[in-house]
């Protein structure tokens, strides 16, 4: 991975940048380590899948690139601002214009009480935006969302894959350059979920949204270009489709072939998958060995 130390977000430099992050929750005497020197880079107008296992970190660096939550150790940046040296009006703000954030839990995306319109609408009134331009930008993206015959109904009376629309277009509301996705497809039938990633797919190519989604679809490496591997707080592997990346889609395209790298980080280490370290039998130690530009591992005993 490249990083540069001052990138400014513009032409060349990663829109999403974190450099060894670290967090670690406290409870009472107890250390979670949720990352370990995670790095990740993301261009600007980049589509990311983020996959990994349950309690890997996922939500965790969501919630650090969202400004919900700061890092123990390490660098981010997000547009060339660096979220550590945010005031915390400064971060209020960089919530509210900057990214468009999708919870896991479906409920925490609406107000219940609050119609379509008025969800949609309530994030532009927090900047200020007059009323009758927000009203046309609430409207103009419920149409995008295919919504626009629900726009006086309350959650309640919306279907899961409803909601979820009305989600994205709370969380693009203010025009954020960043869509984060915790999951916005875990609760929802497959034919939903393919929906919703054509939608996100079209935000991308119209907006040009730099979008970072979470997700547990086993085929998702066959609908976007860029899939990272979180395991245990760190990236690990990516696999990447040969011809383009920025772009999302519901359906499995399986033309194009895929592949798959192991990353190495700004130290030099890398993650080899446990499964292939049991099949070869590598458990403490390793013998490496260079020969004709390859790196072979072999069990140290
Ligand atoms: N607020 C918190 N306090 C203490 N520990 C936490 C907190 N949030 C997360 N953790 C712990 O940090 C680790 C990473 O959690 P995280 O929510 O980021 O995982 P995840 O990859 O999103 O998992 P899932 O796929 O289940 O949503 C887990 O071990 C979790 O128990
Ligand atoms: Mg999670």
């Amino acid at each position: 991975m490249t990083v540069t130390a001052n990138a400014d977000g513009g032409a060349g430099s990663p829109y999403v940048l974190c450099q060894d992050l670290f967090k670690i929750y406290k409870i009472a005497d107890l250390e979670v380590v949720a990352l370990r020197g995670l790095d990740l880079a993301v261009d600007r107008g980049e589509v990311v899948a983020i996959v990994g296992a349950s309690g890997s970190g996922k939500s965790t660096l969501l919630n650090i690139l969202a400004g919900y939550d700061a890092p123990s150790a390490g660098a981010v940046t997000v547009g060339g601002r660096d979220l550590l040296r945010m005031g915390s009006r400064e971060i209020e703000e960089y919530r509210r214009s900057d990214v468009g954030f999708i919870w896991q839990q479906t409920s925490r995306n609406l107000f219940p009480y609050l119609s379509t319109l008025e969800n949609v609408s309530l994030p532009m009134m927090l900047t200020n935006t007059p009323g009758g331009e927000r009203r046309e930008r609430a409207e103009e993206l419920l149409r995008l969302m295919g919504l626009s015959h629900r726009l006086g109904h309350t959650p309640e009376r919306l279907s899961g894959g409803e909601q979820q629309r009305v989600a994205i277009a709370v969380a693009l509301a203010n025009r954020p350059p960043l869509l984060l996705a915790d999951e916005p497809t875990g609760e929802l039938d497959d034919a939903t979920a393919a929906e919703i990633l054509d939608l996100f797919g079209a935000v991308n190519r119209e907006m040009g949204t730099t979008i970072l989604i979470v997700t547990h679809d086993p085929d998702i490496a066959y609908k976007v270009g860029r899939v990272v591997m979180i395991r245990d707080g760190k990236m690990s592997t990516e696999i990447r489709r040969r011809v383009t990346y920025q772009r999302i889609r519901g359906d499995v395209e399986t033309d194009q072939p895929l592949e798959e790298f192991v990353l190495v980080d700004g130290s030099g280490r890398v993650q080899i998958p446990r499964d292939i370290l049991e099949q070869l039998n590598i458990g403490e130690k390793a013998r490496v060995q260079i020969e004709d530009g390859r790196i072979t591992l072999r069990p140290g005993e």
